[in-house]
């Protein structure tokens, strides 16, 4: 099969586009003939700094298609059937194996595009959200990046439960635009203080849960930002900048906390399960949306991957084997 590897990290110059051996299907898994490769910010930050474990490697977390194997003792999927899958790697392929719990049926109507790029960010956004966040109707959001994957998720699913809801983002067209999906404040960090813009609009108050996917000097912001009893729920580092946080007298005596939030975590997969499961649902029948911004081949994964990184997406990019 043909799939985008690398074999060094560094920019989206190290893809390529190669013949590697088709996976295999062991006891439990399924095979998938890919089609849609929705491309996840963790995608790049693997490219970028994780050092391959074999070469050449395929990366990637998510993908959508069809199945074309099934492994032993598998007995709720079937071949032909039509899933959006999560896993570590393998999805910048055109067949991907992964095991059967983390594949998820897409249902009639919904196209395979918009279900490749479904669980892992509104997953994220719904942890942030309720698993830690806590939040409760009447309270305020803020979503650092609201027009990344994981931010047009959160807006909504905030929204949608009743919050105020704050974003950020280098442009104004994108914070226009996160207007249809619910966003109440918009703050562009190119051009404005956000932690002082925030702190005007909530008169002094701070704001109650705070989804950051950016890391580095924003969380240290997003601290700031956070009200009393404040939850800042940190789920990646998008910025690519070291982690070192001040946690001080103030986050005690406003009893505020930071959270790590990791959907990938093995532990958590049962819990989340029929969550993701609903997710889908849920954009399915147009209760939530999700956004394909841009489609390009999957021979063309370096340029996806070089767009995706210029900050000029809007929801999610996806790659067509
Ligand atoms: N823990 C988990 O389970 C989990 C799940 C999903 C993702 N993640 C992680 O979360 C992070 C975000 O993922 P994502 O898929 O939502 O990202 P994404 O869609 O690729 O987000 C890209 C956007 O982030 C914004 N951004 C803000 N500051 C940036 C900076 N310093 N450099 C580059 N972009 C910046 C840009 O939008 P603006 O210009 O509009 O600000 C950019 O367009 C990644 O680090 C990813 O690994 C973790």
């Amino acid at each position: 099969m043909k799939a985008a590897v690398y074999y060094e990290n560094g920019g989206p110059e190290v893809l390529r586009y190669e013949d590697v051996p088709d996976p295999e299907c062991p006891a439990g898994w399924v095979v998938i003939d890919v089609e849609a490769v929705s491309l996840e910010g963790g995608d790049l930050i693997y490219r970028w700094g994780s050092p391959p474990p074999h070469t050449p490697y395929v990366v990637g977390y998510q993908a959508a298609g069809v199945i074309c194997q099934v492994g032993e003792g598998v007995s709720d999927l079937e071949v032909g059937q039509r899933v959006t899958t999560i896993f570590p790697n393998g999805s910048h392929a055109e067949k991907r194996a992964v095991l059967a719990a983390v594949a998820f049926p897409v249902p009639d109507g919904l196209s395979i595009e918009e279900a490749s790029t479904i669980p892992i960010p509104f997953g994220t956004a719904g942890d942030c959200l309720f698993e830690y966040g806590k939040l409760q109707a009447g309270e305020t959001v803020l979503v650092q990046a609201g027009a990344s994957g994981v931010g047009l998720a959160a807006v909504q699913l905030a929204k949608r439960a009743g919050a105020t809801v704050f974003a950020t983002s280098s442009s104004d067209e994108k914070l226009e635009r996160l207007r249809d999906f619910g966003l109440d404040h918009g703050v562009n960090y190119a051009t404005q203080d956000v932690v002082a813009k925030v702190m005007e609009i909530t008169g002094g108050n701070g704001i109650d849960v705070i989804v950051d996917g950016v890391g580095g000097d924003v969380t240290q912001a997003s601290l700031r930002m956070s009200g009393y009893r404040g939850r800042v729920c940190m789920y990646g580092n998008v910025s690519r900048d070291s982690f070192s946080y001040k946690y001080d007298l103030d986050m005690m005596r406003g009893n505020r906390a930071i959270y790590g939030v990791a959907l990938s975590a093995l532990e958590e997969q049962p819990r989340l399960k029929p969550i993701l499961q609903q997710l889908i649902e849920d954009v399915a029948d147009g209760s939530l949306r999700a956004v394909v911004d841009k489609t390009f081949p999957l021979s063309e994964a370096a340029a996806a991957h070089a767009y995706v990184e210029s900050r000029q997406s809007f929801g999610r990019v996806v790659l067509i084997p």
